[in-house]
């Protein structure tokens, strides 16, 4: 086993692991996923993450002369616990918990009374979890809405369950796990507006559209994230949860945050967003020509089209890449900018091919550490590199492995 690759991947998912401790994820499980030849190992992923502290609602959609023996069928697989582990034979706990769903959609309204009844169910959901259990829920179906050609009723269920408990995630297994490749490109993290134009202008067909829109209703109403994740792939839900690249598709709500490259209209933009770290002395003063001559190695983060942060990553040696002039906006700090920004830049450096990639920073040490960069010594840099240090500045050099 190749340890070195193991701890560095480990050690990337730990923001990861930090982050969803203590959430509640909903989690929507067609039942082409059930019977699906990968559930028990999905099912194994579902186990970890309770392991690791994550609170989960599965609903469950079953056909209804199916659904004992199905909500059966995954009790016995939880029962088997984690392997290899000292959970082994010790049972995940799993609570059944019926929830009616009424005529209520998220096209239109319940009665009152039915409001009522979801309360209750809502309000034994919250207790299971609190209780330290996954709650399993296999929706009934109620007789107004059973005659339709498709089945609205889990759709809506879980939608309603994730706004209810103020979830933090309403997760879909899907297939496929990305609604549209357009030229090759994944859509990897979308912002509640392209999906909806998504829903609206891709033929889904009828039954997925219906799903993705009650996803999107759900992110609209509070729920922090939509995921769309394969149950075709093996690991393909801890690979969106713990990966900075993800594996599905992510929907995010309107705190939506885009990652691209500059352009020539944007030289005003990044200038002024780094005058003022320029005054406080954390970054290298440019001239506006200088950094319009750079504009093709700089990443502009945009929120709701404002930028609000930068990276540059510097290819003068392939093996080896600079990061630099990285900002958030003083206004935006402490919102995860900064962090995504350097994964995009790190990701970039990848996929030109460089093993490592290298930092001068003289205030943010602490910060580049706690992304797995380590002080080393001028030695360390390619020729070319060196050349450009400016040595009156004391700047420390951090170094990063790329896994
Ligand atoms: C460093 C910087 C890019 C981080 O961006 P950010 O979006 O605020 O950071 P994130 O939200 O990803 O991370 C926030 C965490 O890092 C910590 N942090 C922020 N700046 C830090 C610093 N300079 N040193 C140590 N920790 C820092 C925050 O306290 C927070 O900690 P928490 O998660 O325990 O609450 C941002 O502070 C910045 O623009 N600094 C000025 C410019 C600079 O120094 N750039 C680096 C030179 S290349």
């Amino acid at each position: 086993m190749d340890f070195h690759r193991f701890a560095r991947w480990f050690r990337d998912s730990s923001p990861y692991i930090r982050e969803h401790r203590g959430k509640v994820f909903v989690i929507l499980m067609p039942d082409a996923s059930l019977q699906h030849d990968r559930i028990e190992n999905i099912v194994k992923d579902l186990a970890l993450l309770h392991v690791l502290g994550v609170k989960q609602v599965l609903i469950l959609e079953t056909p209804m002369d199916e659904r004992a023996s199905r909500i059966e069928a995954m009790k016995k697989l939880f029962a088997r616990g984690l392997p290899s582990s000292r959970y082994r034979n010790q049972a995940i706990p799993v609570i059944e918990e019926t929830y009616a769903s009424s005529t209520a959609s998220h096209q239109n309204q319940g009665s009152e009374s039915s409001h009522d009844q979801q309360q209750k169910h809502i309000n034994r959901l919250a207790q299971i979890l609190d209780e330290g259990s996954i709650a399993l829920v296999a929706p009934t179906i109620d007789e107004a809405i059973r005659n339709r050609s498709y089945d609205t009723t889990v759709d809506d269920s879980a939608a309603a369950v994730a706004q209810a408990l103020g979830a933090d995630k309403l997760i879909v297994f899907h297939e496929p796990a990305s609604l549209v490749h357009d030229a090759n490109v994944v859509n990897s993290d979308l912002s509640t507006d392209a999906f909806q134009d998504i829903i609206e202008h891709q033929d889904l067909g009828e039954a997925t559209a219906y799903r993705m829109r009650a996803l999107l209703h759900a992110c609209r109403q509070g729920v922090n994230r939509g995921h769309i994740v394969s149950y075709e792939n093996d690991g393909a839900l801890l690979a969106e949860l713990f990966t900075a690249d993800g594996s599905g598709t992510q929907i995010s709500t309107d705190d939506y945050l885009t990652i691209r490259r500059a352009t020539d209209t944007d030289t005003d933009a990044i200038f002024d967003l780094m005058q003022t770290d320029i005054e406080e002395d954390r970054l290298v003063p440019r001239t506006r020509d200088l950094l319009s001559s750079d504009l093709t190695t700089i990443f502009l983060a945009e929120h709701d089209n404002v930028p609000v942060g930068c990276v540059a990553l510097y290819s003068l040696s392939q093996g080896m890449q600079e990061i630099g002039t990285l900002l958030a906006a003083p206004k935006h700090r402490d919102r995860n900018i900064g962090s995504r920004l350097l994964g995009r830049a790190e990701t970039e450096a990848r996929k030109r091919g460089a093993s490592h990639v290298y930092v001068f920073t003289k205030h943010a040490v602490d910060w580049f550490t706690r992304h797995d960069y380590l002080p080393a010594s001028l030695d360390s840099l390619p020729v070319d590199a060196l050349a450009t240090y400016d040595h009156g500045r004391q700047s420390t050099l951090l170094i990063k492995e790329l896994a």
